[in-house]
């Protein structure tokens, strides 16, 4: 990764207009349920990221009382586009007293984000040894990176088969993630850039805990009795053939880090690849 500039914070006046550092526009805002959303904004031309990776975004704060001062109010984003692409997306959570979100939630294109350009991360192709399968394992917001890896070309030059299992409480939340995989059969650039068809390698297991859908459970219940891989008729989880990203609430990525370790898989990292690798889903 090339070194980027710091960052200078803006120390604005109560009466000037702040000049928001890092400053990208908004393209695209789309809402989901009352409690997800997505938006697109510009892309800063020196921006270089591995599909997977997140970055920080935000708005600035509201002025401090005293000093009249603004900060800006930053928190980790998966990138939720791929690497390629020309604009940079984003899949949110709306928390309606989270400090950023409840804000966040309210932007439309034209509006202005901050987006510091320092993408890191575990969930990256690199972190992870050559594998026959990749499982990306996702609850709620935890879909955004796969949103990403799912368009990231590698991902299917790596691995002949790609598991996505995505458990949320409601049928509404698997609305975009349903709508990334569908878009990839229609997808001209990707079908010619990685093989027309490219998407069939693609198996996509969304389940709900507490809204009636096709499939109900929680994915780590659904692995643990085996329906989970009678449903995808796939082979129980190997460490010869199978390769798993994570990326959920703090309890499920510990819950599953646990059970793919037991299936004999070892945590991985961008210093050292292996077999697995885990990133929190980022709450406000
Ligand atoms: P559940 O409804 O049974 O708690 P959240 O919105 O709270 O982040 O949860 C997203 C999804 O992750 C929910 O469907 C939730 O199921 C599920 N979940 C929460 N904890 C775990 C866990 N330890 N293992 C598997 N799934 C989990």
């Amino acid at each position: 990764m090339t070194e980027q500039k710091p960052v200078t914070e803006a120390t604005a006046s109560p009466v000037k207009v702040p000049t928001l550092p890092d400053a990208q526009t908004v393209t695209e805002v789309k809402h989901y349920t009352d409690r997800l959303f997505s938006f697109r904004c510009t892309r800063p031309a020196s921006l270089r990221f591995r599909s997977g990776e997140f970055v920080m975004i935000g708005l600035m704060g509201d002025p401090d009382p005293k000093t009249g001062k603004q900060k800006p109010l930053l928190r980790a984003y998966s990138i939720a586009s791929p690497s390629w692409d020309e604009e940079l997306e984003f899949y949110s959570i709306k928390v309606p007293d989270g400090p950023l979100t409840s804000r966040l939630q309210h932007i439309k294109a034209g509006d202005q984000i901050i987006l510091r350009p320092k993408p890191v991360g575990t969930l990256v192709h690199d972190a992870l040894i050559p594998g026959k399968r990749i499982w990306f394992f996702a609850t709620g917001t935890g879909f955004a990176p796969f949103a990403s890896l799912l368009r990231e070309p590698q991902t299917y030059e790596d691995y002949d088969e790609v598991i996505i299992t995505h458990t949320c409480r409601e049928a509404g939340e698997l609305t975009y993630g349903a709508g990334i995989i569908e878009s990839l059969k229609t997808d001209e650039l990707l079908n010619e850039v990685i093989g027309e068809g490219f998407w069939k390698k693609i198996k996509y297991y969304p389940t709900t805990t507490r809204e009636e859908s096709p499939k109900m459970g929680r994915i780590t219940d659904l692995m643990r009795s085996g329906e989970a891989f009678e449903d995808l008729g796939v082979t129980p989880i190997c460490p010869q053939n199978d390769r798993a990203m994570i990326c959920g609430n703090l309890a499920f990525n510990l819950e599953l880090k646990e059970m793919l370790e037991e299936y004999g898989l070892e945590e991985g990292a961008n210093s050292k690849p292996a077999q697995y690798v885990v990133e929190k889903a980022f709450l406000d």
